[in-house]
């Protein structure tokens, strides 16, 4: 008997953000093939549930010919500040072009025009080169990830303070992945997101606003707190190297300046339901924490 399921390339399946994808694509009854670049990534693709490792890496094209052999669609989510982010997608497009693949999606940023920043300008030529090919393409532009609050929740715990290096007043557009990852799903397996270039943002928030959620979910105050960008890149766990870093620098200068803007209309449009807020983003890592924090309460007082 032949397996009729759609089968899908995940770029990044071992990563913190496509891997979101995985639980929306096997919901959805398909095959995921995760594209990992050894085989320890492998064995953490697998341990959140995807079916296949395909070993490759996006700087070597043969590999990718391999990768996309036999998939129905592709999700491809480039690594930040990489300098050939840009030949990396175009690699992964030619490859999917050459082995007559249906469907590419590509996970890009919000304003990718932008381009007085250079991790925005890196995707213009990723989505130029779908623009022109063949593939049925769906292209989203997702706001900075309220995930990115999840990376410093033990920081927020264990300062009481929420510290991000521009203005507490900045509005920053906002998106929760998870819900960029269910657009994604849908793109990969209905019709109805075809050759879609979506903006993808849950609303535009303060730190202030951040920090009042924050104290209420958690009952105890946490602060908003406005380091210098070298005082937080210091206190930051951040994976990269001293150019990245410099590039980063530069997106927080622009956020000083002008903060991000973000509309929800398309996101809401996509999922045909309301977006995940921020407080139910917050709300749920809160009651995690209360619960844990509960626990070894109570195994302290019996002990
Ligand atoms: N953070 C935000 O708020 C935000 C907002 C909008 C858009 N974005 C965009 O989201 C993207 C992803 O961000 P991230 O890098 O922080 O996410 P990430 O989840 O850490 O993704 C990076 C993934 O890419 C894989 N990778 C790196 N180099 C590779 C290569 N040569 N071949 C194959 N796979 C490779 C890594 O593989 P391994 O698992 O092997 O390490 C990792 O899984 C960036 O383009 C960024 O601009 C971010």
């Amino acid at each position: 008997m032949t397996d009729s399921k759609s089968i899908f390339l995940v770029v990044g399946a071992a990563g913190k953000f496509a891997r979101l994808l995985i639980p929306e694509l096997l919901r959805r009854n398909s095959t995921v093939r995760g594209l990992v670049r050894n085989a320890e990534r492998g064995d953490l693709a697998r341990s959140w549930g995807t079916t296949q490792i395909a070993i490759g890496d996006l700087r070597n094209p043969d590999s990718l010919k391999r990768a996309v052999e036999g998939v129905d669609g592709i999700f491809h989510i480039g690594p930040a500040f990489a300098p050939d982010e840009a030949a990396m997608g175009i690699a992964l497009i030619e490859a999917a072009t050459r082995g007559g693949v249906r469907k590419f999606v590509f996970s890009s940023v919000i304003q990718p025009t932008n381009t007085r920043l250079k991790n925005h300008a890196s995707k213009i030529p990723v989505e130029e080169a779908l623009y022109s090919s063949r593939l049925n393409y769906t292209i989203l532009h997702p706001a900075n990830f309220m995930q990115n609050i999840g990376l410093t929740w033990s920081s927020i715990l264990r300062t009481g303070e929420f510290a991000e290096p521009f203005p507490k007043e900045t509005k920053i557009a906002r998106v929760d992945y998870r819900d960029v990852a269910e657009v994604a799903a849908i793109a990969l397996t209905e019709a109805k997101l075809d050759f879609a270039t979506l903006e993808l943002c849950a609303g535009m928030f303060s730190r202030l606003e951040i920090v009042s959620i924050l104290t209420k979910e958690l009952g105890r105050p946490i602060a908003a707190r406005e380091p210098t960008f070298e005082q937080w890149a210091k206190n930051t766990p951040l994976p990269y190297n001293d150019q990245q870093i410099h590039l980063l620098s530069k997106v927080h200068e622009h956020y000083r300046e002008f903060g991000l803007g973000g509309n929800s209309l398309s996101l809401a449009a996509a999922l045909g339901r309301e977006p995940r807020s921020m407080s139910q983003y917050i709300a749920e890592l809160a009651r995690q924490t209360l619960a844990e924090e509960g626990t070894k309460l109570k195994d302290h007082n019996n002990a």
